[in-house]
């Protein structure tokens, strides 16, 4: 049976997850690389194994050959460097250096997402996120359409978790949505958020939500204190899941870091909003209306990628 192929560019915590949660859904053939060709053929080889047990089918394949990537219908970039202490120095990067740094990786991946699968639909995962999109919006000359930043998935995952979790109600009883860049001033939308159409307000006070929109925006931080570097399952999750509405056509709705052109009064700035991902990638940016509040706290958001958009220098 032919099926769709997905490419992964960066075999580490995240892509591997991506990977295998792609095969074990039977959504797609898989090809991992990484400038490691060995870490991205082993963890492929490793993954067919546990296909195996699986019987799907699914074909994974790695290695450092962008070649490979030839026929893909989505890639997924999750290649750059995390924010972690210079063993010889002690030190973090600046900001700075690292927004350079993966400019870098994630540019010269981008290109070769042209070359090699020039009507695939890129997501981009790869951190600082909305500045990545616009990197890779750039150097691979695609449509804004086919150019999508996850995190709003990620986001919104860990907002409904935690009220779940709180009220002690399925998660998917919790519908709520988070809005902004990928970062500690995105803006969580407590006014449209229920619990099967209950408004939130009505079922917690005030002080528990606001704790649970700070922990939100906090909420990759949480995890990068606890394990000392950044979590891969929700992040892959949430990746898979728009990976899925795309392949299947399922015109999900999904906050996701796209190229605003106008809509909610911003242009020329990738930032979350809601999005319908089908088979041609953004299909329709739904603009929500905003309360002064709302907007002068997604102004904010938007005040911060724009910082980190303009060390790109384009
Ligand atoms: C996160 O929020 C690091 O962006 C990643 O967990």
């Amino acid at each position: 049976m032919a099926r769709n192929k997905v490419a992964v560019i960066g075999a580490g915590n995240v892509g591997g997850t991506v990977a295998q949660w792609l095969a074990m859904e039977h959504l797609a053939d898989i090809v991992l690389i990484d400038i490691n060709a060995g870490l991205a053929k082993g963890k492929a080889l490793d993954l067919m194994q546990a296909m195996l047990m699986q019987g799907t089918g699914v074909k994974v394949s790695g290695g450092d050959d962008y070649s490979m990537i030839e026929g893909a219908k989505i890639v997924v970039i999750t290649a750059g460097v995390p924010r972690k202490k210079d063993p010889k120095t002690g030190k973090f990067p600046s900001r700075d250096e690292l927004v350079k740094t993966n400019q870098g990786i994630v540019g010269e991946i981008s290109k070769k997402v042209a070359q090699y699968a020039p009507d695939s639909i890129i997501i981009v995962v790869s951190n600082p996120l909305d500045a990545m999109c616009h990197v890779a919006l750039q150097e691979s000359g695609f449509s804004s359409r086919r150019v999508i930043g996850q995190a709003g998935a990620l986001d919104t995952a860990r907002y409904k978790t935690f009220i779940a979790s709180e009220l002690n109600v399925n998660v998917h009883n919790v519908h709520g949505i988070t809005l902004g860049g990928h970062g500690d001033q995105m803006v969580p939308m407590t006014r449209q958020t229920s619990v099967s159409g209950i408004p939130i307000m009505e079922l917690m006070d005030k002080k528990t939500l606001d704790d649970i929109v700070e922990r939100t925006r906090k909420g990759g931080g949480e995890i990068v204190s606890l394990m000392g570097y950044s979590g891969y399952y929700a992040p892959a999750a949430g990746t898979v899941y728009m990976v899925a509405s795309i392949l299947n056509d399922l015109k999900r709705v999904v906050p996701s870091s796209v190229y605003l052109t106008g809509q909610y009064g911003y242009h020329r700035l990738y930032m979350g909003v809601p999005v319908v991902l089908g088979w041609n990638g953004v299909e329709r940016i739904i603009e929500m209306e905003l309360n002064e509040e709302e907007k002068t706290m997604l102004d904010a958001s938007a005040a911060s990628v724009k910082k980190v958009v303009e060390i790109l220098g384009f």
